[in-house]
């Protein structure tokens, strides 16, 4: 029998799943290709209702989106993690949990880290979300000229090695860095980063370093907070008043760098062509655009749970695949724009 664990076998089953909805992050973690991103419940993206929060849980839950990715740091997201898995036992049963993936990150003050304040803060997560054991803990680090980083990652293999922790991902962390780890045997099943059709700043030198050392990358910003959809074509530049979520302002400054409104604009009438042609929309296409790239495991879309829905549309992406000439066609846009890798550097140093 073939062991699904070889890291050959393993890659090559991933790769074959590309098109599908799962991906098989590590041995005993599979996720939805399409996560729910819950930073939109913790402010500046509207008033979230906890009641109508958990309904709505459910309901991506049902639509098939049962991956979730949340922080410590996300206001009440690990809260609601525990009161949706509290809803499923009840209304389901115990079986349905195991359909759930709560893929969390601890987000510590650089600072001096002891094994102590590593346990205090995974088990803080655990009671928050009711859970045994954290299917993926993404760890971020502020500041690299602080070392204690390295100290953190390897307390948190102690807790993986005893199993509160399955997986340990990271989150913004640069290829460098990623190399000390890998140097120093840290093992890591992801990243996540910011990417997209006009951040494309992880092919330079973090997609080539995942595939060598079998990383996946969870992707954010992959539709620019909604900035990539039909709502901004063909419409007037919008100001920082005209933009109501901290996620559409922060892309748009995004958008600024790469090249501007108008270049933007040619990007969205390419997308709603080749959107046209499949039937879907333009996120749909966006979103398909990443998923198809090398060492992407997934894209995390925002969900403001109980305000907006696009839970059917975004199904869609699923559904069809896009031909080599179409990503030829978003590409030649893109050759227009400015490189982010030069202006800001490689993953993550915009939060350094
Ligand atoms: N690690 C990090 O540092 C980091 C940073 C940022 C984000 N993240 C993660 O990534 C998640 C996503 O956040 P993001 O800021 O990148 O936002 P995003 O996913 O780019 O945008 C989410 C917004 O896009 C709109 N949208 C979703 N599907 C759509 C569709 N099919 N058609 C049109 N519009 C659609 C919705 O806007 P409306 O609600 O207005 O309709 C939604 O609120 C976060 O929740 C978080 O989990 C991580």
């Amino acid at each position: 029998m073939l062991d699904i664990c070889d890291t050959k076998i393993w890659r090559k089953n991933r790769m074959n799943d590309m098109t599908k909805k799962c991906y098989q992050l590590a041995r005993d973690l599979t996720i939805c290709r399409i996560v729910n991103g819950m930073w939109q419940v913790a402010g500046g993206h509207g008033y979230i209702d906890q009641e109508l929060a958990i309904t709505d849980m459910m309901r991506y839950h049902d639509a098939g989106f049962t991956s979730w990715d949340l922080a410590d740091i996300y206001g009440p997201a690990e809260d609601f993690i525990g009161q949706f898995r509290g809803r499923v036992l009840t209304l389901k049963g115990k079986e349905e949990l195991e359909r759930i993936q709560a893929l969390t990150k601890w987000v510590p003050q650089p600072g001096r880290i002891t094994r102590s304040i590593v346990k205090e803060n995974i088990e803080r997560s655990l009671r928050r979300m009711s859970v045994s054991s954290l299917d993926l803990l993404q760890f971020h680090w502020w500041d690299y000229n602080n070392p204690y980083y390295m100290d953190a990652l390897k307390f948190l293999s102690d807790l993986r090695d005893e199993g509160i922790i399955k997986h340990i991902g990271l989150t913004n962390f640069d290829t460098e860095r990623m190399q000390i780890m890998i140097d120093s045997d840290i093992q890591v099943v992801s990243n996540q980063v910011q990417y997209s059709i006009i951040d494309r700043r992880p092919e330079v030198k973090m997609i080539p370093f995942c595939l060598e050392n079998n990383i996946s990358l969870l992707s954010y910003g992959s539709i620019c907070g909604g900035l990539v959809s039909e709502r901004y074509l063909e419409r007037r530049e919008p100001s920082t008043a005209d933009l109501d979520t901290l996620s559409l302002r922060k892309y748009k400054k995004v958008i600024d760098a790469w090249g501007g409104w108008n270049l933007f604009q040619e990007l969205l009438l390419t997308l709603k062509r080749i959107a046209q042609k499949y039937n879907v929309s333009i996120a749909n296409v966006a979103t398909r655009y990443i998923l198809d790239k090398s060492a992407v495991a997934g894209v995390i879309i925002g969900v403001r749970l109980g305000i907006s829905d696009h839970r059917n549309n975004n199904t869609q992406v699923f559904n069809f695949n896009l031909a080599k000439s179409d990503s030829d066609d978003i590409d030649a846009v893109c050759t227009k724009s400015n490189d982010l890798f030069e202006t800001i550097g490689d993953c993550g140093d915009e939060y350094r």
